[in-house]
């Protein structure tokens, strides 16, 4: 393995575009391959087989570009086909989640007692925040609420739609009442982290992996002696299963040089 070769990093949609994002700031000399499964989003509402049979494609097209490590830039598929990845890649090639870092993060913060998680259905029926806080710190409260609709108001990007309080109507959950902290359980969820501060008066923490998982990958690439050091220019290249103007307008919103965006299908 070359510290030349790239960081693939996967989503349904623009999501995983966050965690992209977060990623390049930290690590700018990194080269990106990006995949948004846009033919199958959202995630959040399929079988866990079903994003497990996704995922697997995915990571073969990303493995055939070269790519050194594996960023699953989706709480979805993190959560529920992280383990059959890590199996199916054997050692062979880094693979991080999206939710250890958060997970890290919370338990190392000792003012945080009563923490919030919203994500898609896949997500928070798998208990995965619940299970990985609470086996490591047990005076932790977890209150886990399901947010299904949201990431495919954020893929649309509908102004309209925002205005229509969906949002608050979720955060208005009893669950949510009584919390300290706010996990953005879903990496769609940090395009509309200002109409969430603004819920709260801008007076909740929240914790989202952007903030987190550059950091892993960059400690996690330095051990395995991984990462690439010397400056050079790049050219990251974004691919999805059905071409959006959408997309194409999110990536340059966050990579504003000119970037390789193609349609590649992968699962025919
Ligand atoms: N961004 C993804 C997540 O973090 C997927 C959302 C979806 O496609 O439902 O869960």
């Amino acid at each position: 393995m070359n510290t030349s070769y790239p960081i693939g990093i996967f989503d349904s949609g623009i999501g995983g575009l966050t965690v992209a994002n977060a990623i390049n700031k930290v690590l700018p000399d990194e080269q990106i391959i990006y995949f948004g499964d846009t033919q199958h989003l959202p995630y959040g509402n399929k079988s866990n087989q079903k994003i497990q049979e996704y995922c697997v494609k995915i990571v073969d097209f990303l493995l055939q570009k070269q790519c050194k490590a594996i960023v699953i830039g989706c709480n979805s598929a993190s959560s529920v086909a992280y383990k059959s990845i890590v199996e199916k890649l054997k050692n062979t090639t880094l693979v991080i989640n999206v939710i250890d870092p958060v997970v890290d993060y919370i338990i190392s913060n000792k003012s945080i007692e009563k923490v919030g998680v919203i994500g898609t259905n896949a997500t928070i029926s798998s208990q995965v925040y619940e299970k990985k806080i609470t086996s490591l710190r047990n005076d932790i409260k977890v209150y886990s609420v399901a947010t299904p609709l949201l990431a495919s108001l954020i893929e649309e990007d509908n102004q309209q739609l925002y205005k229509t309080g969906i949002i608050e109507s979720y955060l208005q959950n009893e669950q949510l009442q009584n919390i300290d902290s706010l996990i953005l359980g879903c990496t769609h969820y940090p395009l509309i982290e200002s109409q969430i501060n603004n819920f709260y008066g801008q007076k909740m923490e929240i914790v989202s992996s952007t903030k987190y998982i550059g950091n892993m990958l960059k400690n996690k690439l330095t051990n395995k002696n991984l990462l690439h050091t010397t400056h050079r220019r790049l050219q990251h290249e974004f691919y999805v299963s059905d071409y959006t103007k959408n997309f194409q307008e999110k990536t340059k919103l966050f990579f504003p040089s000119s970037i390789i965006l193609e349609e590649e299908n992968i699962f025919s």
